[in-house]
């Protein structure tokens, strides 16, 4: 059977690796971009840069992930159609230099970086679910980061702080990991083993966002592929673990680590409850910068 996977930030340094290697890899691949004109271009590099054709099919969905509404539209609308998912790569992320607010409210970073990530998960999840088996669990793979750290629940969009873009990102990540735990806890299917979700560090290098941090790091574009895509793939995966490039280089082996930020239950907990109150706000009242 084909595999179907949803890649989002696909037209970014990592996203379009991702993305061709699950489509050489014969999977049908759904790019994610916020303009049609990326999602065209990252079509055409992988038919033209792709080592062998793939024989699942390349589509796109054009989505911005800072807004609720089209995250919600999308996956709605991908659930209705009764599509399989075999794999949600949660990759997008953003790091503008200077406090950026959404249409809906929301600061950019925790828009796109935390709860993007959050509502694909949660609205895609109906098609995980109807798609993964004990054999072949279907998967979310969160690509977070080795940099992540310093979040603050009591101020994480930067309102009674100074921004600064590279605080806030790093707490995006450390949540981005936080909540892989709390769904691998809170989800049924993720308990039973029909669903898997993971965390990885893919690679330091250079890239938009990488530059807007100032840090673009020594590794190829095409290594940052290599783990998030092994998370999609790999049989011997388990639930809720952050995985690392290989120390060393990037062997087909992933570290697997217990993931400190994990063992904050009671952030955790803050953390989902912010998730979920933000998500109310916006589904009443179309904004949530109240
Ligand atoms: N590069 C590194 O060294 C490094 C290290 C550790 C972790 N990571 C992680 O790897 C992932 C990929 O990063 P990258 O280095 O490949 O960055 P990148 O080249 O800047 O790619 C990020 C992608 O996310 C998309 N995106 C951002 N905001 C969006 C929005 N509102 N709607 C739709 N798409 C949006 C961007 O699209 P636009 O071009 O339209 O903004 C871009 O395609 C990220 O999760 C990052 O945190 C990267």
């Amino acid at each position: 059977m084909t595999k179907t996977a949803i890649v989002t930030g696909a037209h970014g340094a990592f996203g379009k690796w991702i993305a061709r290697n699950l489509w050489e890899l014969d999977w049908d691949v759904f790019l994610v971009c916020r303009q049609k004109a990326q999602c065209v271009e990252t079509v055409n590099w992988i038919k033209e840069s792709a080592k062998k054709s793939g024989a699942g099919e390349l589509d796109y969905i054009e989505c911005d992930l800072g807004s609720y509404k089209d995250i919600k539209a999308m996956s709605t609308k991908f659930v209705a159609e009764g599509r399989k998912l075999h794999a949600l790569v949660n990759n997008a992320a953003t790091t503008p230099r200077t406090r950026t607010v959404t249409s809906e409210g929301l600061e950019a970073q925790f828009a796109v970086n935390i709860m993007a990530y959050y509502w694909l998960t949660k609205f895609l999840w109906p098609a995980l679910v109807s798609t993964g088996t004990e054999a072949d669990p279907a998967r979310v793979v969160n690509v977070a980061s080795g940099y992540a750290g310093g979040l603050d629940l009591t101020d994480m969009q930067f309102k009674r702080r100074a921004y600064d873009n590279n605080s806030a990102y790093r707490a995006s990540k450390q949540a981005e990991r936080m909540m892989t735990g709390s769904f691998a806890e809170k989800m049924s299917e993720c308990q039973k083993g029909t669903v898997w979700i993971s965390s990885c560090y893919p690679a330091w290098a250079p890239s938009k966002l990488s530059a807007d941090l100032g840090t673009p790091g020594p590794d190829s574009e095409a290594s940052g592929a290599d783990t998030p895509v092994w998370c999609a793939v790999e049989g011997s995966l388990t639930n809720a673990n952050n995985f690392h490039k290989t120390l060393g280089g990037y062997a087909s082996k992933k570290a697997m680590r217990a993931d400190e930020y994990q063992q904050d239950r009671k952030g955790m907990e803050t953390l989902w409850k912010e998730c979920e109150r933000v998500t109310g706000l916006l589904e009443k009242t179309g904004r949530a910068d109240l």
